[in-house]
């Protein structure tokens, strides 16, 4: 590791072809901004210091910056004169904190927006720099076009003169493939006396970073320029087709990573993981697949096919299927699916279960307990091993306040409830199908609200004469019209042998 280390991260460039209101660098790819990934992978070589350059919409980038990394220094660069006036503005921004100390050791630049560099790349370049004591070091590549970019001019001897612009290029020195990936590495104190002296007599009229190797080698120092075998660390996304291209490179290396880490991905090309995921060996990710943000799953968990999950956590063994679910907590062996929608702050304790077509927020539903069927379950709090009947609604907010419902343990709530909260309903209590509750019921007891049912015979023949439902109730020995009517007792709806929706 560099004893004494600066890194200079350029992001001050428009980036006009994103054609976006949000700043090129701050665009998504892999769950981060595209300079998150690059000062993940500068904070990996713990630098004593880091230095951000920002100007345009850098009231957008710089409080992202110091958002990530506190400690970075913001260097303003008011107009966009080159990468050779950045690194100037960023020398003297850091002057000015630093108290006016001269600059040593080891000065790295890197730019903002090439999210596929990782730390090890960069280490490694900067202990090759170290190592060789050269006063310059360029973090080249061998590319099939190298057009646009800036080529590294060699001579006979493979001793690298100069980094020659495309504009400012010769024809001959347009065939050159060895690019100049932007990345360089300086001895500080040259830096510091390279910097002044750099002009802007070139074709773009800008002060070009580059110029340091020319003069680097007219002071008779060395200068030293390492290829990267996987050029596209060093890539930029300037619009959002290589961003597109470049998120889809990455997401490739993530799941091959935890492919060989022990994770069963059936179909790599429909799945996408963040960067940040973590993921245990023998979980199995099934097709369409979208694992974001910080996910964690567990062991043996079987995610998909078709799920989103966003910042969730994922228990030992849990099967998730056809779900979109975000900031939820699930249990070991719990079960979940298909087509639920878990909004933040569900919990599902172990072997729990939610089941198809029910939404939850703000849900704590205990150890075994289960939501199978079509429900709803909003601020509530249901106690282990109770079950909720189909078609169950948490009537959470009253038009003004949200309220919460809170469920015993071994409850067993019948089809078709509405909970008006605030309501509780007590330890291994019951409700009858179809029932409102509004009460507190207390544990053991039964609430049943739907009133009597009436039946009147023969009431279709009336009433529906000629259709094909009155000639199935005349076929099926139904009464004459007017027969009279049933009338049933107080009906709880519900008995011991009274027929749940149960799975
Ligand atoms: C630069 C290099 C070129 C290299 C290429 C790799 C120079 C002169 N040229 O060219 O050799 O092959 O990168 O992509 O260095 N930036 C600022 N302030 C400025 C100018 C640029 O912060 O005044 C930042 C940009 O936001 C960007 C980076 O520096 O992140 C590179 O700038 P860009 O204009 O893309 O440089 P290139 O012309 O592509
Ligand atoms: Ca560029």
């Amino acid at each position: 590791m560099s004893t004494n280390l600066t890194v200079i991260v350029l992001a001050a460039g428009g980036g006009t072809r994103m054609r976006s209101k949000t700043m090129k660098v701050l665009h998504p790819i892999g769950g981060r901004s595209m300079i998150e990934h690059v000062l993940v992978a500068v904070q990996s070589m713990e630098p004593d210091r880091v230095v951000a350059v920002v100007g345009h919409q850098r009231d957008q980038v710089g409080p992202h910056i110091t958002g990530l990394l506190p400690e970075a220094v913001l260097a303003v660069q008011e107009e966009q004169q080159g990468t050779g006036h950045a690194v100037r503005v960023a020398v003297e921004a850091l002057t000015r904190t630093a108290a006016g100390t001269p600059m040593q050791g080891t000065v790295v630049v890197a730019y903002g927006d090439t999210p596929l560099l990782t730390g090890e790349s960069l280490r490694a370049f900067a202990a090759e720099h170290e190592a060789a004591q050269c006063a310059v070091s360029i973090l080249s590549g061998i590319v099939a076009k190298p057009h646009g970019y800036g080529r590294v001019v060699r001579d006979e001897d493979g001793d690298v003169l100069a980094i020659v612009e495309e504009k400012d290029a010769t024809r001959d020195q347009r065939e050159i493939a060895e690019i100049n990936s932007g990345i360089l590495a300086f001895d500080a104190g040259f830096l510091a006396e390279a910097l002044p002296r750099i002009g802007n007599d070139n074709a773009n009229g800008e002060y070009y970073l580059t110029d340091t190797v020319q003069l680097a080698r007219d002071a008779g120092l060395t200068v030293g320029a390492y290829p990267i075998d996987d050029v596209m660390q060093t890539e930029g996304a300037n619009d959002r087709v290589q961003l597109a291209d470049l998120g889809r490179e990455l997401n490739g290396r993530i799941v091959t990573r935890w492919m060989r880490e022990g994770v069963t991905v059936m179909d790599p090309a429909t799945t996408w993981i963040d960067s940040d995921v973590v993921l245990a060996p023998d979980v199995t990710i099934l097709p369409g697949t979208q694992l974001l943000g910080a996910t964690v799953v567990a062991e043996d968990a079987v995610i998909g096919p078709d799920t989103t999950l966003k910042d969730c956590e994922i228990g030992e063994g849990a099967r998730i299927v056809r779900v979109h679910a975000e900031l939820a907590v699930i249990g070991a062996r719990a079960s979940v699916g298909p087509y639920s929608y878990l909004r933040p702050g569900t919990r599902l304790g172990v072997g729990g279960k939610i089941g198809g077509f029910v939404e939850t927020k703000n849900a704590d539903i205990g150890d075994g307990a289960k939501v199978p069927h079509l429900s709803y379950v909003g601020d509530a709090e249901i106690g282990e091993g109770t079950n909720i009947g189909a078609g169950t609604i948490f009537a959470n907010y009253d038009g003004v306040a949200k309220h919460r419902t809170v469920i015993g343990k071994h409850a067993r709530t019948a089809s078709n409830n509405t909970f008006v909260a605030p309501v509780e309903i007590g330890d291994g209590a019951a409700t009858g199908a179809g029932t409102v509750v509004r009460r507190d019921v207390p544990p053991g007891a039964l609430a049943v609200s739907a009133g009597p049912q009436r039946t009147i015979l023969g009431w279709v023949l009336r009433r529906r004469t000629g259709t094909a439902q009155a000639a199935a109730a005349g076929a099926a020995g139904a009464a004459e019209p007017g027969s009279g009517e049933v009338s049933h007792e107080a009906d709880p709806g519900v008995s011991p042998e009274a027929p749940h929706a149960r799975d």
